[in-house]
């Protein structure tokens, strides 16, 4: 088995790549052709256990992260979440590689959302606003920018220092002007909207809002957390990751389907199905689309087995004997 370090994680794989093995997987996964049993999680004290298993047919390959997540970590200098991908070879059950759960899921987290960009955005979308200086902030901007010639962002957060950090940061990395939003008008200009926050409520209201602005919003996976306003959500186009598992476990659909301002039925479907041809996309540049992602398996498999084959090719990470 190969353990792939995230130091070498980060030079084999670029977000591009990550974007078009996101690609792929939506769309064997909205055609039915992936398995992804509905992940379980379990609460421990603080911290939340998540076990997320997953088998593509296309390249015999099984895949099973394991995650932590303790959401008072930032306060003790920790991440939130930590963990292992563990990638498997379902023809004979080898243990093939294992890396770093938490570089994993930054990486599939922001390139879904560059996919979902790429499908969904205007064309013509400059400028974009994150909310979350956090680990999940700083893929999504990556990915957005991978997609769209995005020249200006803002990021908002509660933590004023993190934001100042964030900004610095992805200035020089992305070669873009990022500010630190001082107050929520500046929302007014954004083309493009990331959310990965663990809010329980709205983060901003609809009207302070570009009618026709595109929204990836990733932070809320549980039923009580919440980061979009609901009227909002109801007025869009929603696309999500996969609709079993969001109907199960997100706040950002299940709140405003309780409160009757939608169905369910008002879920336009999956990003796989855009992907396969299957589901129109924006139609118009006048729409407001929305991407809910609440992550899924598929997208571990899909990002480990990127790496996994791009250490093959250049003889990265170590051979470890169990
Ligand atoms: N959809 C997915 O596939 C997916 C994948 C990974 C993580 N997540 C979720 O995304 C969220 C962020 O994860 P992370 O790993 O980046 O966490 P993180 O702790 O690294 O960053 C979160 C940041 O959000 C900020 N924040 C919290 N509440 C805020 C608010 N109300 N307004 C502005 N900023 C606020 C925090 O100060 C922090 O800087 C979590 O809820 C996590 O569970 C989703």
């Amino acid at each position: 088995m190969k353990f792939i370090s995230t130091e070498n994680m980060r030079s084999l794989v670029s977000m591009p790549e990550a974007i078009t093995a996101m690609r792929s997987i939506f769309g064997e996964l909205s055609s039915g052709k992936s398995i992804m049993p509905v992940r379980s999680v379990s609460t421990f004290g603080e911290m939340m256990l998540l076990y997320k298993p997953s088998y593509s047919p296309i390249n015999n390959y099984a895949a099973v992260k394991l995650l932590t997540q303790v959401e008072s970590n930032p306060t003790r200098g920790l991440p939130m979440i930590q963990g292992l991908v563990f990638l498997m070879d379902s023809t004979n059950g080898n243990l093939l590689a294992m890396m770093d759960g938490k570089f994993i899921t930054a990486l599939r987290t922001g390139a879904a959302s560059g996919l979902a960009t790429e499908v969904l955005s205007r064309p013509d979308s400059t400028i974009a606003a994150i909310f979350g200086a956090g680990v999940q902030g700083a893929t999504q901007l990556e990915a957005v920018c991978a997609v769209r010639p995005i020249k200006k962002a803002y990021i908002f957060d509660l933590n004023a220092k993190a934001a100042e950090a964030y900004a610095q940061q992805q200035s020089e990395k992305l070669g873009i002007h990022v500010y630190v939003a001082e107050s929520l008008d500046v929302l007014r200009e954004a083309d493009v909207i990331c959310t990965a926050t663990g809010a329980r409520a709205p983060l901003f209201q609809a009207s302070q809002l570009k009618p026709n602005v595109h929204i990836n919003a990733i932070g809320s996976f549980r039923p009580h957390m919440q980061e979009l306003p609901p009227e909002w959500v109801s007025s869009a186009k929603i696309y999500v990751d996969h609709v079993e598992s969001c109907l199960a476990e997100t706040g950002d659909l299940l709140i405003p389907i309780s409160k009757g301002l939608m169905t369910r039925q008002h879920i336009l479907g999956e990003i796989g199905e855009v992907v396969n041809g299957t589901l129109d996309g924006r139609m118009s540049p006048n729409e407001k689309t929305l991407f809910k992602s609440v992550g899924v398996a598929v997208q571990d498999l899909a990002a480990a087995a990127l790496v996994y084959e791009k250490a093959l090719a250049q003889g990265c990470g170590t051979e470890v004997t169990l």
